[in-house]
């Protein structure tokens, strides 16, 4: 159990909820934590850094769990587990790390760890400008483009449209991404048809999150201890990516 120490807006649904923990402080990007709120259900949550010494949950509210994530302040009590999974591979010269939403998250975090601005674009898709996160923490680690679905902030278009123009220039030598799973598996096909190096960290529903109940499987891979860090050529393979994802009975859908 851990305490939280800090509250902040995002957006009107987005909030980033700190705590004080050195093991999920030391979590690497792409890692996560099973999240229990006393109550509320527990679910999984990319470690985003917090405060030094801390991490923090950066929660879009949406159904009963991350609601009731959303609404625990400062002084109360939640359980984490983790971190858990697999990290990015960082390759060398100019990197693109696209995130859509909270998969904004892991991207931070990997840009954190580049450590070097000069060699980052921080691709940033929204679908309106007040759902932009971040931008002010991402423009210190690197070259910020926005796009949103409507051209209220940056370009206009999805996060795929932006990515295929910066991808177009020949610049990168690897992209990474987290986000909505259509827009993942739309970069990751303009990625791998330029034969540059790509990762994306994906979501399942999960339960246990360290390999034992399987609710999580993508094809022949458990996401939460194969990855959820998967490079582009692993995800083709599968035949699910982008197409097919399980609901929280475990059926298997079209996107
Ligand atoms: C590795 C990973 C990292 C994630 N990181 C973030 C993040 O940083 N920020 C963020 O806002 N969201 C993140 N998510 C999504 C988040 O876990 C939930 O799926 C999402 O918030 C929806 O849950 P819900 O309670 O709002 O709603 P619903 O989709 O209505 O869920 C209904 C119930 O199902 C259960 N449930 C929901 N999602 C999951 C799940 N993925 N696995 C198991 N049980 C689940 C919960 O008990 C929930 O109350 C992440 C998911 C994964 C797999
Ligand atoms: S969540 Fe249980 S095997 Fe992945």
């Amino acid at each position: 159990m851990v305490r939280v120490t800090g509250v902040a807006d995002e957006t009107p649904t987005v909030r980033t909820i700190r705590f004080e923990d050195p093991g999920m402080a030391a979590a690497l990007p792409g890692q996560f934590a099973m999240v229990w709120v006393p109550g509320g259900g527990e679910l999984p949550m990319s470690v985003m850094a917090g405060d030094p010494g801390g991490a923090a949950f950066t929660v879009r509210r949406h159904g009963p769990a991350s609601t009731a994530l959303y609404g625990v302040d400062r002084g109360d009590l939640i359980g984490v587990r983790g971190p858990y999974g697999n990290t990015f591979d960082v390759r060398e010269g100019r990197l693109l790390l696209a995130g859509g939403g909270t998969g904004m998250v892991p991207m931070m975090r990997l840009a954190m760890r580049v450590a070097d601005p000069s060699r980052v674009v921080i691709l940033m898709g929204a679908r309106t400008a007040p759902e932009v996160i971040f931008e002010r923490a991402a423009a210190a680690l690197g070259e910020v483009v926005i796009s949103t679905d409507d051209g209220s902030r940056g370009e206009e278009g999805t996060a795929v449209d932006a990515a295929r123009r910066l991808l177009g220039s020949g610049r990168f030598s690897a992209a990474y991404v987290c986000g909505p799973e259509p827009m993942m598996a739309g970069i990751v096909a303009e990625a791998r048809s330029r034969g540059v190096f790509v990762q994306a960290s994906i979501e399942r529903p999960m339960k246990c999150g360290v390999g034992i109940c399987g609710s999580c499987c993508m094809g022949d891979r458990l996401v939460c201890s194969d990855g959820t860090v998967f490079d582009g050529d692993r995800l083709a393979a599968t035949g699910e990516f982008g197409a097919i994802y399980r609901d929280k009975a475990g059926i298997a859908r079209r996107y």
